[in-house]
This record gives structure tokens, C-alpha cells and sequence, in this order.
């Protein structure tokens, strides 16, 4: 059987949560394979919500193995507390699988995460302050600490060690904050040790025997296309590959496993923190957008920026991961409007561009060519096949669909596990 990748099409929150969820029947494994608790993932089961920001969907689902791949950096007290938080639900975590090679968030990396954001002063990049980019650059750097080192505690002791002479180095002389207690820091990671030892597996190797199993892999990505390291709108990016490529080297599976690449596509646009994006909406219709799509970040609780769907965005996703399938959400916010416009090309100092532009010089100063298409007065959110939505609805999802280059094959009308129309199957 075949691997399946989710991927964020735009900047991330395009609710990536409701189409594992959509997908669960028929998954055996959901991996997160980048990204840490900078990622929130709402998902609506009943009259229950869940806020999920390290653990992966498949969590609420039991007949689902959840796996933490080895791209992804953990901070083991916020995984515990979302682990609690889910057992105090009576949602039991015991099937949960940690990669071995994973990366572990330390203190100091959401000291200097904080730390080096107020120095940016303007420049900052609007982080989460969760200690993402720092962590992610020690592992680059070859100065991690991994999930492995939880059980030998020797290793454990050295590495802490190495890492605070240096670090302590930057906070105090460079930063002027107060240093960190090795000791404590090891204490502390002794501890989650203790809880996090049953789950510690070398995931790379169950993912590919479940593969050989006939089992079904679901690949999960936080955070969304646009903020991906090296394809994202850099350096206003998360520090990790949140696109296709990413999710095999974060999960350990070969490329040739993956047989469908479904991009989760917002009916508008949402960012978080700061980067150019180019058909934001900074009026009324900018916080009408806001407060119909409760555009609020599960994680840090900050508005999202909001503006019109761009198809330049979405091309760009579509050729980046080889999206073979759009899940398209929220559909339902948009209800209501006379005229709904869509960026088809961006205007940059006189000139066209279909595509996004070389440099980024050019993608600030970027200017929306908007087509306007006509909007729907109906109320959508108990339609249940696509032959139920308003003739303009269904003319709007075709309008994204041919400019996109990939079908759309679900979309979701609102937040419930049942509002969502399905086209043909994701899997
Ligand atoms: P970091 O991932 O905390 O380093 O933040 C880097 C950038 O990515 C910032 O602009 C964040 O707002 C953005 N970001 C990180 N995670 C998410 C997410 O899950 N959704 C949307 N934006 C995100």
C-alpha cells in the first residue's frame, strides 16, 4: 500500500487537522515529519475541539498508529502536558511512536528564540518563540540533542554540557540574560526521559515493514509551502521543509513510496507574522475575513493577516510538491459576497508576472492582478455533494481549480467531520 503526503499549499492554517481527520478510516499510520509545537492543528469531532500542536491527528483516532518522525523537534514538556491534556479526555496516547532520531527543543533554544526576536527589532520574523529555528540550527549545526540521548543518560549529561558552555557564552556576554543551570536542565530531561522511554522507536524502519504490511502511511506536515526554508519566502520561514521533498527525508521513507500529494488549499489567504504577502487585506474586508474564518492562531493565539485566494501561490505549490490532489477549505467563510476576487498574476514595477517572482526585492513590492468572480447569498454549510452548492460556489471552486493545475477533490464547508464534500477519494 501507499504513502500519502498532506501539505500546507499557502502559509500554513489552511486546516490541514480536518483532512487527516477526513482520511482517518482508511490510515493505519499518521507521521508529522517537520516542525515542532510551532504547528496547531484544530479538530472538531462532535462537540469536542481539540488544539493539537505536537502530536499528530491520527491521535484521536485509535485504530491509528500517531508517529513523531525524525524531522521533527520535540519539546518533551509541552508533549506530556498535550498527552495529559488528551488522557484527562479519557484519549489515551499509549500507540504513540517517537523517532529516535528526532531533535529535542532545549531551554536554551526558546531563551535564545525570544531572545534574538527582540534584537531584530523591525527585521524580526514573527517567530512562534517556541525555540523551532534555534533547534533546528544546532542540528545543522551538529550540536542537537536527540531523542536517543534520552536513554543514556552519560551522553545525555555531555551533550548538555557541550551545549550550555557555548550557549550560556551567547546568552549572558551577547544578550545580557542570566545563564542556564546544566544541572537542572538534566534533571528535567531525565525526567520526560522516564515517560518518554516506551514511546522511543526507530520509526523509519516500523513506517517502511508497515509499507511491506500493505499498511497505509499518512504523511503530515505542519506549517505550509510558502514558509518552507528553502522554498518559502525566506527568510520570513519556518526552519524546516514543510514541502513534499521534506516529507520523506522527515519521515526516513524513499521518494518512490509516495503515491498521492494532497495540498490543503484555503478558499482566501492567511499568514502569521511577517513576510510579504501580497494580496493581504489590511481594511475592513481584511478583519471581516478574520472574524468570519475565526482567524485566530491555535498555537500563539496571534490574528492571522487575511486577503483574497491567490492562484500564483497555489501554481507555486502545486509545481513545488507535485500536488496530485487539493483538499479545499473553508469554503463556507466566503458565503455571502457579491464579488470575490482572485489574484491571477502579480504586477511588479510595470511588468507581468504568472509566477512568483526570482528575487524577493521583486516579490515585496509585488501587486495583485485580481479577476473578480461572482459571489453566492446561500448559506453552504449542510451541503453534502458538490451538486448542493450554488451554481457561483461551484463556479468558484472550478475558477481555483483550473488556475492551481490540480483538482480539487474535497472541500470542507465548515468545521464538523461531516461538512465536507468529498469529489473522488484521497487515498
Ligand atoms: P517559527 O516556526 O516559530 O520559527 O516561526 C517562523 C515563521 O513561521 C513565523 O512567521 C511564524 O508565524 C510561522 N509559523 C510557524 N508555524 C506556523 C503555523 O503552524 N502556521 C502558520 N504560521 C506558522
Amino acid at each position: 500500500m501507499p504513502a500519502a503526503v498532506l501539505v500546507g499549499a499557502q502559509w500554513g492554517d489552511e486546516g490541514k487537522g480536518k483532512a487527516t481527520d477526513l482520511l482517518g478510516g482508511d490510515v493505519d499510520y499518521v507521521v508529522r515529519y517537520q516542525g515542532g509545537n510551532n504547528a496547531g492543528h484544530t479538530v472538531v469531532i462532535g462537540d469536542q475541539k481539540y488544539a493539537l500542536h505536537l502530536l499528530p491527528t491520527g491521535i484521536l483516532s485509535p485504530e491509528v498508529v500517531p508517529v513523531i518522525g525524525n524531522g521533527v523537534v520535540i519539546d518533551p514538556g509541552v508533549l506530556l502536558s498535550e498527552i495529559d491534556g488528551l488522557a484527562a479526555r479519557g484519549i489515551s496516547a499509549e500507540r504513540l511512536l517517537i523517532s529516535a532520531n528526532a531533535h529535542l527543543i532545549m531551554p536554551h533554544h526558546k531563551a535564545l528564540d525570544k531572545v534574538t526576536e527582540r534584537y531584530l527589532g523591525k527585521a524580526r520574523i514573527g517567530t512562534t518563540g517556541r525555540g523551532i529555528g534555534p533547534a533546528y540550527g544546532d542540528k545543522i549545526a551538529r550540536m542537537g540533542v536527540r531523542v536517543q540521548d534520552l536513554l543514556d543518560p552519560g551522553i545525555l549529561t555531555k551533550k548538555i554540557e557541550v551545549a550550555l558552555t557555548e550557549k550560556n557564552q551567547v546568552l549572558t556576554k551577547v544578550y545580557n540574560r542570566r545563564g542556564i543551570d546544566p544541572a537542572a536542565v538534566l534533571e528535567e530531561y531525565l525526567a520526560y526521559a522516564e515517560r518518554l522511554k516506551p514511546h522511543i522507536a526507530d520509526t523509519s524502519l516500523v513506517l517502511s515493514k508497515a509499507l511491506d504490511e500493505g499498511k497505509f502511511v499518512l504523511l503530515e506536515g505542519g506549517q505550509g509551502t510558502l514558509l518552507d526554508i528553502d522554498h518559502g519566502t525566506y527568510p520570513f520561514v519556518t526552519s524546516s521543509s514543510p514541502t513534499a521533498g521534506g516529507a520523506c527525508a522527515g519521515a526516513g521513507i524513499p521518494p518512490n513510496r509516495l503515491t498521492k500529494i494532497i495540498g490543503i488549499l484555503k478558499a482566501y489567504t492567511t499568514r502569521v507574522g511577517s513576510g510579504p504577502f501580497p494580496t493581504e487585506l489590511e481594511d475592513e474586508m481584511g478583519e471581516w475575513l478574520r472574524t468570519t474564518g475565526g482567524e485566530y492562531g491555535v498555537t500563539t493565539g496571534r490574528n492571522r493577516r487575511c486577503g483574497w485566494f491567490d492562484a500564483v501561490i497555489a501554481r507555486y505549490a502545486t509545481r513545488i510538491n507535485g500536488i496530485t490532489d487539493y483538499f479545499l477549505t473553508k469554503l463556507d467563510v466566503l458565503s455571502g459576497l457579491e464579488r470575490i476576487p482572485v489574484c491571477v498574476a502579480y504586477e511588479v514595477d510595470g511588468v507581468r508576472h504568472d509566477e512568483i517572482p526570482m528575487t524577493q526585492t521583486d516579490f515585496h513590492h509585488a501587486k495583485p492582478i485580481y479577476e473578480e468572480l461572482p459571489g453566492w447569498q446561500e448559506d453552504i454549510t449542510s451541503a453534502k455533494s458538490f451538486d448542493d452548492l450554488p451554481p457561483n460556489a461551484q463556479a468558484y471552486v472550478r475558477a481555483l481549480e483550473e488556475m492551481s493545475g490540480a483538482p480539487i477533490s474535497a472541500i470542507g464547508v465548515g468545521p464538523g467531520r461531516d461538512q465536507t464534500l468529498q469529489i473522488r477519494s484521497l487515498v
